[in-house]
């Protein structure tokens, strides 16, 4: 099962594709934990990619697409995954396409979570997240049992920079001027399905779930 998750910033991408991918067996391919994890390590990559990514902005499309590259060709994207933020651009997707292709394989569906604008500011400026296993709160919709703790691991809970006011505006801009796009993309070759992500997030869950055991 090969499946890339569209949406908005902050619509539940990564809430969902963490308990659909323990529930199915897949892998959770998620470039933003990816380059986060390289900006933690110190890495050259993380170096280039922290700015980009604090002021809102997306990475160039060589760096997403290399990452990705690299990423499916590990062990576990054998039985299948999602794709979380990837592709965010139209040349992206095209670079998918070609890659799986070589590859002798094909995307089985692209989900776009659908969101109001409303629900994610709201939804980004609450965000917090574990800085040890990266479990996602919120700190009226799902928070953890003690704030500013973890309830998995113990770990520290906090904001991404990137969930500041101004790098939400620019993250929703650059969502309209290049991601959006891709949702016509999709449909016009007849793999786009949509689901409603602004209601409760069991509710969203059991309607992908539903839609995984068809494509399993
Ligand atoms: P990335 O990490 O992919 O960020 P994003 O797409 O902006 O998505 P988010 O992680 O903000 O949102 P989400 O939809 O996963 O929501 P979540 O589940 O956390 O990318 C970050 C940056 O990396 C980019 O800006 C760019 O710079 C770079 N980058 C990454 N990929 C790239 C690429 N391919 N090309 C170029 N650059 C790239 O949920 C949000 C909040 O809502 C949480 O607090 C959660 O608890 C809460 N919540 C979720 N669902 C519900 C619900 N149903 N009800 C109530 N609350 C809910």
């Amino acid at each position: 099962m090969k499946i890339v998750f569209l949406g908005p910033p902050g619509a539940g991408k990564g809430t969902q594709a963490v308990d659909l991918a323990l529930e199915f067996g897949i892998a959770h391919i998620s470039t933003g934990d990816m380059l986060r994890a390289e900006i933690k390590a110190g890495t050259e990559l993380g170096k280039l990619a922290q700015s980009y990514i604090d002021a809102g902005n997306l990475v160039p499309d060589e760096v997403a697409v290399d990452i990705i590259r690299h990423r499916l060709k590990k062990d576990d994207a054998k039985n299948g995954y999602i794709l979380d933020g990837f592709p965010r651009t139209v040349p992206q997707a095209e670079m998918l396409e070609e890659m799986l292709k070589d590859m002798g394989t094909a995307l089985d569906r692209a989900i776009y979570l659908e969101a109001s604008e409303e629900v994610i500011i709201e939804r980004l400026s609450g965000r917090r997240i574990c800085r040890e296993c990266g479990k996602i709160y919120h700190t009226t919709n799902m928070p953890s049992r003690s704030p500013g703790i973890c309830d998995l691991c113990g770990g520290e809970t906090y904001q991404r920079p990137d969930d500041q006011p101004d790098a939400i505006r620019q993250r929703l801009q650059v969502y309209q001027e290049k991601t959006a796009d891709l949702i016509q993309w999709y449909a016009d070759r007849d793999l786009l399905t949509t689901v409603a992500a602004d209601i409760a997030r069991e509710d969203t869950y059991k309607e992908l779930s539903e839609l995984f055991e068809q494509l399993k």
